[in-house]
């Protein structure tokens, strides 16, 4: 590929007010022209609609009913894998460069129409302004870098072997087949782009399972993967319910691989499902996953309080909590503890909530099912620790849950220890950094993490001893940039496979070493 060097995309600025118009611009036109569309699947190049359709609800006012998708019977599931398999014998042919164009020109039309997808997103998801327009350029970043990094795998000897006197050895790699994608609705655009790029760049075929609440912007970006000349087949889009289609294509003996970004729950079900051999199988299906997290920021008394308290709120309440790599637990060591607790109270009060379209900075959470489970976790809370502030829920017309901060809470309460994947942060107070540390580790997890120290020694131990896939040092710990920070997590977090890094697509090859005696 002759072609400029990856570079991630810029952040849009939205104190200067042409943005902030632009992006207004843009609401209006996804309510003019995408509300109330429905996205069929694709199955082999062709639109198939089906009986039953999923609705997709806005958040923010349920009361709206933002679009709706196919659901896919087990019969298009069926079908969907026999096409990528019959799709996947020319695909495989093509070579990476011819591959990676593909990505380099969803990755131009998605730049085009970049304003229009973070509109939707805040429609259908409650995304305010600078979450949708971070996760779009992410979407575009996963694109590019993937492309670039697809070179990497061309050709016999792609990879470093010794030489060895008399013979020709090397190493190629090749596909696996047809995998599928099972992807989530916080990061409903690039999360599910990535999870497709990736496999579809180095010659597999995938079938997309996007999210039940994120079918709408799942379906504009499938729109935009065809446009940019993906061949019938090698993409279908099986939009439906996970526990069904889902299911029905991780048990098949013909699934290859399995990609899931998604909860530890279904991911730990689907592992143990995968592992078992069907009668026709004839291989181990692989399985790359990225799962939950109770992620801690480590505050100490050395720290800059002022970026600590900024790294806490950016963390905990960014997208409303709703990110893996979110900030759930904020562990404070003694001597600062009532001054850190204080200032973060203080900011998490001031935050504004409303919807995605108005920008707030928290929105409603995802759905009916999310909220519920962050109001038994409140309940729980009240139990476990001091409820601080927030804690107070409306979900009549949207699912709003103030910025809620429970306070010394032990570190084995099931607050500190289980996901809740909302507005909700567990402090916990260190006796020491040392105790800190020990707290910070003392869950099943390990996706990301962060420390706020001016000590040295301390920030070199914690890059040794803090068991997460990305750590931070004093700021947020969510936002890992694709090729910046390659993410993904340790333990029960996930198999630490590292999105948008130089390994990731190695996830989805396999190599083979061929040795010729001339
Ligand atoms: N990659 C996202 C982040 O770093 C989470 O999926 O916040």
């Amino acid at each position: 590929l002759k072609i400029e060097q990856y570079r991630p995309q810029d952040f849009t600025d939205f104190t200067r007010p042409e943005n902030v118009e632009a992006y207004k611009v843009a609401l209006s036109k996804v309510r003019s022209e995408l509300l109330g569309k429905h996205y069929p699947l694709i199955i082999d190049g062709q639109e198939r609609d089906t009986p039953q359709r999923i609705e997709s609800l806005n958040p923010c006012d349920t009361r709206e009913v933002v679009g709706s998708t196919a659901q896919a019977t087990i019969q298009d599931a069926e079908d969907a894998l026999q096409g990528a398999w019959a799709a996947w014998p020319e695909w495989k042919r093509w070579t990476m460069d011819a591959r990676a164009r593909v990505l380099l020109k969803a990755a131009a039309i998605l730049k085009r129409r970049r304003l229009e997808a973070c509109a939707l997103m805040s429609i259908e998801v409650g995304k305010n302004y600078a979450e949708a327009d971070v996760e779009v350029a992410e979407a575009i970043d996963f694109l590019e870098y993937y492309a670039r990094e697809a070179m990497k795998y061309e050709g016999f000897g792609a990879a470093e072997t010794t030489w060895y006197a008399g013979e020709e050895n090397g190493l190629m790699y090749l596909p696996l087949g047809v995998g599928v994608s099972i992807s989530p609705w916080n990061f409903p655009c690039a999360i599910f782009v990535g999870m497709l790029a990736a496999p579809l760049v180095v010659g597999n075929c995938v079938i997309a399972k996007p999210a039940e609440d994120s079918g709408m912007i799942a379906g504009f970006m499938v729109d935009i993967l065809r446009e940019a000349g993906l061949p019938a087949g090698v993409l279908q889009f099986l939009p439906g319910v996970g526990e069904e289609v889902g299911e029905y294509l991780v048990q098949h003996p013909k699934m290859r691989f399995i990609t899931f970004t998604g909860s530890r729950g279904v991911g730990l079900h689907i592992n143990e499902v995968a592992a078992k051999p069907k009668p026709g199988q004839r291989w181990i299906k692989r399985v790359i996953m990225e799962l939950g997290g109770k992620d801690a920021l480590i505050v100490d008394e050395t720290a800059d309080l002022d970026v600590a308290v900024t790294a806490a709120v950016q963390g905990a309440f960014g997208f409303n909590g709703q990110k893996c790599s979110a900030m759930s637990r904020l562990i404070v060591v003694d001597a600062v503890y009532d001054e850190v607790v204080s200032r973060f109270v203080e900011r998490a009060e001031a935050l504004k909530i409303g919807t995605g379209e108005e920008n707030a900075n928290v929105t409603a959470v995802v759905n009916q099912e999310s909220f519920d489970k962050i109001a038994s976790y409140i309940e729980i809370g009240k139990g476990e620790g001091k409820l601080l502030t927030g804690g107070e829920l409306k979900g009549e017309q949207g699912y709003y849950v103030t910025p809620t901060i429970f306070g010394d809470v032990d570190s084995q309460a099931r607050i500190a220890q289980e996901e809740i994947f909302g507005p909700v942060v567990t402090v916990l107070r260190a006796r020491d950094w040392a105790h800190a540390l020990e707290i910070a580790n003392s869950t099943e997890y390990g996706l990301t993490g962060g420390v706020c120290s001016r000590s040295r020694e301390r920030l070199e131990q914690a890059r040794a001893e803090f068991e997460v896939g990305n750590l931070y040092f004093n700021r947020k710990i969510t936002g890992a940039i694709v090729g910046v920070q390659p993410f993904g997590g340790y333990n029960m977090s996930g198999t630490d496979s590292k999105a948008g890094g130089p390994e990731y697509l190695g996830n989805f090859m396999q190599l083979k070493a061929v040795t010729e005696r001339f």
